[in-house]
């Protein structure tokens, strides 16, 4: 694949160890559910340390001193429903006023073509950083329609982060949205004839939710 200068792909051994148990078949819906929460944190730490800040007075037992501190409703997170839900908690962990969107996007399946069947987004959604949520990057489709709608809404600074991504989905984003940020846990190797990513870790909605 291509060297894109706004995807950014970790390579950290702890995101690694967590992916492995992701992956397997015999993780059960709460180990996989926490497991993507965990991942999530730890991609937030990279992907928002050019967050906005400012600088407080604190008085420690000790005496007064300048602090630096966010400035909290600089950032939106936007699941893409379903299975971008299971990262949400994952932001909030580390930053507990980001607001929530909803995207509802779903692939057909026989044309893998996104289709959107909601939209909810928090007011002045535009000013913010917005980081898109969702597990699985395969074809890009849903991930380029939910930016194209965010672009359409006048956002103007906006995040992909993905725990598993195709080198077909990365590209997909990459040369149709070269201002967005791309934040990947892992690389995988291929799609398959369905749309799957290999090895991927399988239906990322059904995992996390049990449908299947
Ligand atoms: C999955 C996944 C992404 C999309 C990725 O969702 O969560 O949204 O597929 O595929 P793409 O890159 O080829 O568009 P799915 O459509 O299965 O819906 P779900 O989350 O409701 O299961
Ligand atoms: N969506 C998933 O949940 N898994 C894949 O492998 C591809 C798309």
């Amino acid at each position: 694949m291509k060297n894109y200068p706004n995807v950014t792909i970790f390579h950290h051994p702890l995101i690694q160890h967590k992916i492995a148990i992701l992956r397997n078949k015999d993780t059960g819906m709460k180990d996989f559910r926490e497991l993507v929460e965990e991942i999530t944190a730890l991609m937030t730490f990279e992907c928002l340390k050019d967050v906005p800040t400012r600088k407080i007075m604190v008085t420690t037992p000790l005496e007064k001193t300048e602090q630096t501190v966010v400035i909290e409703n600089s950032v939106a997170v936007v699941p893409v429903l379903r299975a971008g839900l299971g990262m949400v908690n994952g932001v909030h962990m580390l930053f507990p006023t980001a607001k929530v969107g909803h995207i509802g996007m779903y692939r057909d399946e026989e044309t893998l073509e996104p289709k959107e069947y909601y939209c909810k987004l928090p007011d002045g959604i535009e000013n913010k950083i917005v980081i898109i949520l969702d597990p699985m990057l395969a074809t890009g489709g849903s991930a380029n329609a939910a930016i194209d709608l965010l672009k359409a809404k006048g956002c103007k600074e906006i995040r992909l982060m993905n725990i598993i991504a195709a080198p077909a989905g990365v590209e997909a984003v990459a040369e149709a949205h070269p201002d967005v940020k791309v934040f990947i846990a892992n690389l995988d190797r291929q799609l398959n004839e369905h749309g799957y990513i290999l090895p991927g870790l399988g239906d990322a909605g059904d995992r996390l939710f049990g449908t299947k």
